[in-house]
């Protein structure tokens, strides 16, 4: 199946079994906005608890904290972002779309790495067994001469965007002869610089109200709670503050579902280092966090390491985590090496000393701090495109059918059990509701009766839920139950009182957590 239409079919499957919908759809929606619904919100619960756990949890040294959306507007300069948290934007005259400058380049160099994949298809099919691709990459005419023009368009790119040139990234994009998907025109007026950040009034206008912002970023709010934290927390270095929030970002581009949204949330840790081991603590936590990605079961080699080469002006080092979206490797999590600049950026606007007072060595210092920064709705995309599956089976009767099954980790899944009586009479109800009352305080369960088992199974693969149990006449004589696995279909026979476990070695969360400590 083509990608753009397997990434159709997830945006309604989301939409169908309750887990996202369009925000204020009944009025249109609004663009790059998003709810979650009944299912969403029980997945995107256990993914947050699974990172509050595995690094508030797992580690005596990391507190967490929940900071306020809105700040001081001062955090705002001293950050940086009122000054450099821009997007370069080109207008096209004719079509009035608006583009960031940047990612039409990008795009654009995605053409000619497209043909060289094609190229690489074509000699794979030519030699067969005998094709080498590092040496076909290395010699095919074509693939070396695309392979130039990609250089050399990304190294102006590069060039440009570090030295804010925008005539020079206008350039670019008049010589590469970019055209508006839209219009098909090359009619561009110049590149300008848009600031990302939401703009608010705090206090009636009337009582002279002060411009503040979204939050764009959570780790603001854990940078200016350092001392409050080190203090009453009483925590040496090294040490770290956790936080899970809603960030706000005036996105242009924000396509791609819940990948680049306007109002998202994300988990954030800032590790207080002290300066000069930065580099062991980056090393550490990129282990740390990839361990945390594949304990969870998706497919290994969607994940991948990105070195950043342009460094934002606070860093020294920086990876992201790529994982290969529907629409290709993009970046899910930032771990980044941020120096002391937030820290003594608010020492100096706030004039308040922000320092580590090191007993060992009686010196003071501003500590260095190591990010790691996750998108949680990206990382929910992750689960929906890795685990969303159609499935051919064939039925006893020899006839082929096909099931769509979401085969979410199932320590994430929303519901973890559910249990039907097969019909709906008989005393079977009130079995099943007696089951539930004893399971629901450990696992979350959903009762059904309506339609045919079959169904109901179907139902139940589709929401992802990992286990489901049948009551039927026999079970009010034998306490017995039939419980089927989403994945491998199996049925099995056990009595009511093994399902508290038997659920629960499949469900529990120690298990992914065990693999990463
Ligand atoms: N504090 C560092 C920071 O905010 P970032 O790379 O801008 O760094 C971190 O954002 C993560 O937040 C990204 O890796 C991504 O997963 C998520 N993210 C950023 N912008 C987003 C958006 N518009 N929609 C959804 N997720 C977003």
């Amino acid at each position: 199946m083509a990608q753009d239409d397997q990434f159709k079919k997830l945006i309604a499957h989301a939409k169908e079994y309750g887990y996202i919908f369009q925000s204020s759809e009944i009025y249109d929606g609004l663009s790059a906005v998003y709810d979650y619904g009944q299912m969403g919100v029980e997945l995107k619960n256990n993914i947050k608890k699974y990172w509050w756990d595995a690094m508030v949890k797992m580690n005596e040294n990391i507190v967490g904290i929940d900071a306020a959306i809105f700040m001081h507007p001062e955090t705002w300069n001293a950050s940086g972002h009122t000054s450099a948290f821009n997007d370069p934007l080109i207008d096209n005259k004719d079509s009035k779309k608006r583009y960031r400058a940047d990612a039409l380049v990008e795009d654009h160099i995605q053409k000619y790495q497209a043909k060289i994949n094609k190229d690489v298809e074509k000699g794979r099919k030519k030699f067969g067994d005998s094709f080498d691709e590092k040496q076909f990459l290395e010699t095919n005419p074509n693939v070396i001469r695309n392979k130039a023009k990609i250089d050399e368009i990304q190294s102006r790119l590069v060039k440009s965007l570090e030295k804010d040139d925008l005539v020079e990234l206008k350039q670019i994009i008049i010589d590469c002869e970019i055209a508006c998907p839209v219009s098909g025109s090359r009619n561009w007026t110049d590149v300008r610089q848009f600031n990302l950040m939401f703009e608010t009034q705090l206090g009636s206008t009337a009582d002279g109200a002060s411009k503040i912002y979204l939050r764009p970023e959570t780790a603001q709010g854990i940078f200016v709670n350092y001392l409050n934290v080190q203090k009453t927390g009483r925590m040496k270095l090294p040490f770290g503050i956790a936080q899970i929030g809603k960030a706000f970002r005036n996105e242009i581009v924000a396509r791609q579902f819940i990948f680049r949204m306007r109002e998202f949330e994300q988990m954030e840790m800032q590790f207080f280092v002290k300066p000069g081991t930065e580099m062991e603590w980056l090393e550490h936590w990129r282990e740390v966090r990839i361990n945390w990605h594949k304990a969870m079961g998706l497919p290994e080699e969607k994940y991948r390491f990105h070195k950043h080469d342009k460094l934002a002006h606070y860093a020294n080092a920086a990876y992201d985590i790529e994982f290969e979206f529907p629409f290709g490797f993009k970046e899910l999590e930032g771990i980044h090496s941020r120096t002391d600049f937030d820290l003594s950026q608010h020492q100096k606007f706030s004039g308040k000393k922000i320092q580590y007072y090191d007993p060992e060595s009686g010196e003071s210092f501003v500590p260095y701090v190591v990010e790691t920064s996750i998108g949680l709705d990206r990382t929910f995309l992750t689960i929906l495109s890795a685990c969303l599956k159609e499935e051919e089976l064939t039925k006893e009767n020899g006839e082929s059918d096909t099931r769509v099954v979401l085969q979410i980790p199932p320590a994430l899944a929303p519901i973890k059990l559910a249990v039907l009586p097969l019909i709906k009479k008989d005393g079977l109800p009130e079995k099943a509701r007696e089951i539930i009352d004893e399971l629901k305080f450990d696992f979350t369960c959903q009762y059904d009766e309506k339609d045919s088992i079959g169904r109901r199974y179907r139902r139940q693969d589709a929401i992802g839920t990992p286990y489901c149990v049948t009551i039927d006449h026999k079970t009010l004589e034998d306490n017995a139950v039939t419980i089927r696995d989403r994945d491998t279909m199996k049925q099995e026979r056990v009595q009511i009182t093994e399902l508290s476990k038997i659920v629960d070695d499949k469900v529990s969360m120690k298990k992914l957590l065990k693999k990463i400590y």
